[in-house]
Formats: structure tokens, sequence, C-alpha cells
């Protein structure tokens, strides 16, 4: 039995009080999913800047009946230090998700990604270490590797940021950091690479790719590349990312506690091949699209390769994604073309 089986059985015996907040975003809501599955009491804070509240009926529709009753949920900002003490009262575990992603984003509005993204993550610092929670879980970003060329990405070789987005995912590992060596407290930062699956949005200015590919191709609508296609990232199914994210929560090992992990798969997709699996994976779904897509200008703030080095989580964490991304896109798509094709018709 893996590591995270041996947890998964140990959770289902032992229930604990986990906070997710962001939980009617995209990660949040399978965070909360797979936590309710396992019939974990959770806590969730959101205040739908980004999330929607049909997420979270969503995962009502998937538990059952009881494992939903362990469910509450806190409408409020992590802007406001009082709604993330009221959250964090109680809670064993937090896995902190709340924040407004979106590299062009934030070079739009800078100001609005700092709120959330820094003022915001500081307040459930301080509210968390207030609660005495047994640890502190956040999702960082591989946008911290920033302009450092080095392929595959270790942790403690990162570059200059490239973006404000970037900035902001930064100084959460060095506020998590400095919390860790001044106040005992425990956190684990999980540097997320180009995160796709069921229940990631679409729709808007600043929908990632994948979802919103798959959007445009359901509606045979033109599809643009920005750049040559030849720019590429490490994917990574939603699964895996829960997975490291119950692993990092109960880590109690020294060695393993306050540093900041990869989280991805370890391999490199271009574009064009992203594209392709996309288009072959939409017709064994029974939609064949013919069209090809449209080049233009590369994107700013954009890095040009992106692949984890997942050696670190692997060895300390035990961390082994289960899914690639072939299988992940695999498992995705029927989600995909349920909810589109029913939001169409
Ligand atoms: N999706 C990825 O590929 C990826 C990659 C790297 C890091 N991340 C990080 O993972 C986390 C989750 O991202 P996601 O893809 O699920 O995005 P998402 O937009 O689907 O989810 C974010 C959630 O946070 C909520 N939120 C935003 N600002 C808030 C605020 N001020 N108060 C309370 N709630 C607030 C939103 O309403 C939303 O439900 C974010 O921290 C993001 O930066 C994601």
């Amino acid at each position: 039995m893996s590591r995270y089986e041996q947890l998964l059985a140990t959770l289902s015996r032992e229930p604990h009080t986990w906070l997710v907040t962001g939980a009617a975003g995209f990660i949040g809501s399978n965070l909360l999913e797979a936590l309710l599955r396992l019939d974990q009491r959770v806590v969730g804070l959101d205040n739908f800047a980004t999330g929607h509240r049909r997420n979270l009926e969503e995962v009502q529709r998937i538990v059952t009946p009881q494992q939903w009753e362990g469910f509450s949920f806190v409408e409020g900002d992590i802007r406001d230090l009082d709604a993330c003490h009221r959250a964090c009262q109680g809670v064993d575990y937090v896995l902190h998700e709340a924040a407004l992603g979106s590299v062009p984003r934030s070079l739009k509005d800078p100001i609005t990604t700092n709120g959330a993204n820094i003022d915001g993550f500081l307040n459930m610092l301080v509210a968390a270490r207030d609660a005495g929670v047994k640890s502190f879980t956040y999702a960082a970003s591989s946008s911290t590797y920033g302009d450092h060329p080095a392929l595959p990405k270790v942790e403690d070789r990162i570059g200059k940021p490239l973006s404000p987005y970037a900035v902001t995912k930064y100084v959460n590992e060095l506020y998590a950091d400095v919390f860790a060596r001044s106040y005992d407290f425990s956190t684990i930062g999980l540097r997320y690479f180009n995160v796709f699956g069921p229940r990631q949005d679409p729709e808007g200015a600043y929908a990632a790719v994948i979802p919103k590919w798959i959007a445009s191709m359901i509606r045979d609508d033109e599809i643009f590349i920005n750049g040559d296609g030849e720019t590429s990232r490490d994917f990574c199914f939603i699964d895996n990312v829960v997975q490291a994210n119950l692993l990092a929560a109960v880590q109690t090992e020294a060695e393993a506690r306050n540093q900041v992990y990869n989280v991805a798969v370890g391999d490199r997709t271009t574009l064009n091949e992203l594209f392709a699996m996309l288009r072959a994976e939409l017709a064994t779904n029974g939609i064949v699209r013919e069209r090809s897509p449209r080049y233009r200008e590369f994107r700013a703030g954009d890095v040009r390769h992106s692949q984890a080095d997942i050696g670190k989580a692997a060895r300390l964490l035990g961390y082994a994604p289960r899914f690639s991304v072939r299988q992940g896109i695999a498992k995705a798509m029927p989600w995909y073309v349920r909810s589109l094709t029913a939001a169409a018709g």
C-alpha cells in the first residue's frame, strides 16, 4: 500500500476538521469533495470572487447527505481578519487555496491581486496561528521560478518573478517561513504547476488553457495559441494535487515541515501537443472537430518552459502522482462535455 493509500484509510477511521479556503473554486471544491468522501468535517471559506455556488452544489450532489452534513460554510473575505478567525475555530488542518489566480489579471490589476494574495494570506496565517491549528498547507505556485532558466525546476533555485501574481506567491512563501520560525507554526507550501480537472472554470478573460480550449472546441470556436505552440507546461491533474495536500497536511516529520514542494507530474507537454490531445479525447467522447488553431503573439509574463522535479515531494511527503496528463484529460473530458453541452442546451 502506498503512503497515500494508508493515509486515506487512516483518515476514514479518524475524522478531523479541515478548513478549505477558496472552497467554491476549482481546487478548493475538489479538496472539499475528497475530504467529505473520506467522512471528514470541513469548513469552507469563500467570497465567490472567482468561485461559484454551483461548485458547492455539485459536491453536495456527489457526496452522501450524511457526508454533506459534515460541511459548514463561511461566506467571507480573507481580507477580513474576523472572517478568517471565525473560519479557523476548532480546525485541525488548514488548506489555504483562496487567492486571485492568473498572471494577466495581476498585470491588469496588481492592487486587487495583492489584497487577496498577500493581505488575505497574512490574515489567514495569523488566524490559523491564533487558533492553534496542527498545520497550514497553502497553494504556492510554479510562477515563483520566474526567469530562472533551469529545467526541471528544483525548489531552491528560483529566478526573478515575471508578474505581480508571481510576486504575491513568493511573498506567501516568505511569510510562511517567517511564521514557522517565529511562532513555532507548521506550514507547507505546494507549488502547483498548471492544475486541471473538473470544475475548473472555462469562462472569462482569465480562464486557464485546458478548460478554455475544451469549451472553445465544444462550441467549435476559434482557438488561439499564444506564440508558436512550443511553449510547454507540466500539466497536473487535480487528483495529484488533492493527494499532495492531504499528505502535506498530516506530515509531522520535522525535516519535511516548513518547506515548499513542487506539485506536478514531472513531464512536459507543449501547447501543440496539448491541442492534439484535447481534440483526440473530445473525439473519443463523440465530438469531432477539424479546425486548426490560430497562432498569435506570445503573452506577456509567460515563461517559455516549465517542468517540475518532483523528487523532493516524493522523498519527504511520499507523493506519487497517480495520473499522467493524458489520463487526467481522459478523466476530466466527460465532465466538460456534460456540463458545457448542458449549459448550451
Ligand atoms: N489552477 C492552477 O493551475 C494553479 C496553479 C498554481 C497555483 N494555484 C493556486 O491555487 C489556488 C486555487 O486556485 P484555483 O485554480 O482553484 O482558482 P479558483 O479561482 O477556481 O479558486 C480560488 C477561490 O478563492 C476564492 N477567493 C478569491 N479571493 C478571495 C477572497 N479575498 N476571500 C475569499 N475567497 C477568495 C474564489 O472565489 C475562488 O473560489 C490559488 O491560490 C491559486 O493561486 C493554482
